[in-house]
């Protein structure tokens, strides 16, 4: 899906309301210091939030499964930090057990059917006390978004999305909240924090509209776990 606008995404997302003054403001503050961590960021794409984790000190790792996300994000770091092509939803081979402090997956786990065995394997790859810090589409948003479809039952959506003066085709899931809390729970995480973010306030005098809409609906849903 990402390799037919993996750079017309790159350049939307760089500046986006929802990117930008939403999303990754939200992730690096459940983040915390991240300074010495091992990170292992899932769906890096072109490293915009590598970057802002690398400046934090963080010994970075990404992945994405498109091999041009990884080029962009390998041109935009350098040797600052490493990058693989890799799919979560097979076995993360490139990755040794107990060797990660945290995991970062920023809108990513949406693209996943199955979340058992992908969450199984973050497990492995952390640290004992560490800790997983994730967002996704927020269960009401995409309940509404779809026309209020039978809630407890996780359903892919199929989307359109404008970037910059081009429409692209893209296909998630919706799952309910217990869904979400069960899986991770199901896993061996337990969530310690959870967070409907709103967005940045400088947002308000750049994108007036954007403001107000990240400021009063449920978009996106971040989440902290820690292994148990
Ligand atoms: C919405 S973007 C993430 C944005 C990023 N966190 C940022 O702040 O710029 C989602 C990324 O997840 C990647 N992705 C989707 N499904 C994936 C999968 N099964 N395995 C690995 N990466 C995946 C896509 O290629 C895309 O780069």
């Amino acid at each position: 899906m990402y390799d037919q606008f993996a750079d017309d995404y790159a350049r939307h997302s760089e500046n986006s309301p929802a990117n930008r003054y939403y999303d990754r403001p939200a992730i690096l503050a459940l983040a915390g210091d991240v300074a010495g961590q091992r990170v292992l960021e899932l769906g890096c794409a072109a490293g915009a939030l590598s970057e802002q984790l690398v400046d934090r000190g963080a010994d970075l790792h990404g992945l994405d499964r498109e091999p041009r996300m990884v080029q962009l994000a390998t041109d935009r770091l350098g040797n600052r930090a490493r990058f693989d092509v890799a799919d979560l939803g097979e076995p993360l081979s490139m990755v040794e057990s107990d060797s990660v402090d945290l995991v970062v997956a920023s809108l990513v786990l949406h693209y996943l059917k199955d979340w058992s065995r992908p969450l199984e394997e973050l497990h492995r790859c952390l640290a004992p006390g560490g800790s997983l810090v994730m967002s996704v589409h927020h269960p009401a948003a995409d309940w509404e978004w779809a026309g209020f479809p039978e809630y407890l039952t996780t359903t892919q959506i199929h989307d359109t999305w404008r970037l910059g003066d081009r429409s692209v085709q893209v296909s998630y899931y919706r799952r309910p909240l217990s869904e979400v809390f069960g899986q991770l729970h199901n896993a061996g995480f337990t969530v310690d924090h959870l967070v409907e973010p709103r967005p940045l306030p400088e947002l308000r005098d750049i994108d007036p509209r954007a403001f107000e809409e990240l400021n009063t609906k449920p978009a996106f849903l971040h989440l902290r776990a820690r292994t148990a």
